[in-house]
């Protein structure tokens, strides 16, 4: 028997409630904000993400789904969508266009990681992206759809993690600085962070391993060194924040594991969930477009796991809205009533009533039982009497009470008690 492959999960039609009601909060969202649909394809050219996320970075390094197509050329299943965004903005010259350019994608993502709760290997990003403006108050509008998506499913305790990680300008100054700190204790610290400070430094500050606490802890900071535009900027984000009052809490060790990050950095964090756990990551990618060989061209965006928001929703024991369902069921007796059923199921369906038809040869019973099980309020019983008399049987599964209506009306008489039929 096969199963499916590790770290992927299947959908099952019972868990489309919470899919239903993250995805239809994101959307609403999306378009309260004025964000449109894009997509872009699940593979790319494998150098998209080389350049744009970075060589040095976890992802590209060891979680690609990376394979040569039949003509030779390396493509890599999509481990992220800001660099796709990015490609595509530029290849269509959306720069024309009236900035920024404000959208989103649902879609899913590959990265190749050691599956645990909330870490998969194929897993499903809400992505929001705004391109083509440096002001820090999209920074703000970014972070605040990320904020109410959660607040609208029910979450508490919901804040950001923020923290800024400069610029080309300010950056190197400040990595010199952490290199300098880091030389002389790199004897005490795990293996993999002299490998980190040499391929991507501010990954450092990024260790869970024990041996290294003390070290980070004793680091230099990065607002220390942010030059006057970054330190303006962020300032201006916290005060955009502190207006909104929505609570952040500034984390100089939050530098995130793609390269493309320049100033602003988030995640939100819910009551009880770590930084295992953040619902979300996201910021501000200045120099993404001219890594992939475009124009200077700021952005800033975030993403979402629609699993791993499920999974704390369920943890949390969050209410989710049912998807409605059809109340009605048929149940016919013989192949004259059979006949029958056909055309007023989809007579009911025509009408705009949700309905559905009990197949196969089975007892009244069996079909009884199968509507109990489907969960229908109404039960049509259509056997050889009725069929004599132009008439039907409907039984309230609620009450268990019947009574009799003629076919030719039956679909009106149906509508009136269900409404709409779904629930
Ligand atoms: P990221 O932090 O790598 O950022 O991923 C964003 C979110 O995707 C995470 O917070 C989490 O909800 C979900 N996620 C990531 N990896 C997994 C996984 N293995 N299993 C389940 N869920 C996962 C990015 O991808 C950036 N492109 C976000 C961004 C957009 N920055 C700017 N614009």
């Amino acid at each position: 028997m096969f199963q499916a492959p590790r770290g992927t999960q299947d959908v099952l039609p019972e868990e489309q409630p919470y899919w239903a009601a993250v995805e239809a909060q994101a959307k609403r969202l999306a378009s309260l904000y004025g964000y449109r649909r894009m997509e872009t394809p699940v593979f790319e050219d494998t150098g998209l993400y080389v350049r744009g996320v970075g060589e040095g970075t976890d992802i590209v390094e060891k979680e690609m789904y990376t394979f040569l197509d039949k003509g030779g050329d390396s493509l890599s299943l999509r481990p992220e969508y800001t660099a796709g965004i990015m490609r595509a903005y530029l290849e269509h010259g959306m720069h024309t266009r009236p900035q920024p350019v404000k959208v989103y994608s649902v879609g899913p993502i590959f990265r190749y990681e050691r599956p645990q709760a909330g870490r998969l290997r194929q897993h499903t990003q809400f992505n929001v992206e705004a391109i083509g403006e440096a002001d820090p108050a999209l920074d703000v509008e970014i972070m605040s759809i990320a904020y109410q998506l959660y607040a609208g499913l029910g979450f508490q305790g919901l804040s950001y993690q923020l923290n800024s990680i400069g610029c080309p300008i300010c950056r190197p100054r400040y990595v010199e600085r952490l290199i300098e700190y880091y030389r002389p204790l790199l004897a005490g610290l795990c293996p993999e962070c002299p490998r980190r400070l040499e391929r991507n430094p501010l990954r450092v500050l990024d260790c869970k391993d024990e041996r290294c606490q003390e070290v980070i802890a004793g680091a230099p900071r990065i607002d220390e060194v942010l030059c006057p535009e970054c330190a303006r900027h962020f300032e201006l984000v916290l005060s955009y924040l502190d207006r909104l009052g929505r609570p952040y809490q500034l984390n100089h060790r939050l530098v995130r594991g793609l390269d493309y990050y320049t100033k602003t950095v988030f995640e939100v964090w819910a009551q009880g969930i770590g930084a295992q756990n953040a619902l979300c990551g996201g910021g501000r990618y200045d120099g993404l477009a001219e890594a992939l060989g475009g124009p200077p061209t700021p952005g800033v965006g975030f993403a979402s796991g629609f699993e791993r928001i499920i999974l704390l929703m369920r943890q949390q024991e969050l209410a989710v809205p049912a998807v409605p369902e059809p109340q009605v069921m048929i149940a016919p007796q013989g192949d004259e009533a059979r006949a029958a059923a056909v055309s007023l199921v989809t007579a009911l369906r025509n009408s705009g009533t949700g309905a559905l038809l009990a197949f196969g040869e089975r007892s009244l019973r069996a079909q009884l039982r199968q509507a109990n099980r489907a969960g229908v309020r109404y039960v049509v019983i259509l056997g050889p009497e009725e069929m004599a008399e132009g008439r039907a049987t409907l039984r309230d599964m609620a009450t268990g009470g019947q009574w009799s209506e003629p076919q030719s009306t039956l679909v009106d008489a149906i509508k009136t008690r269900v409404g709409d039929g779904r629930g």
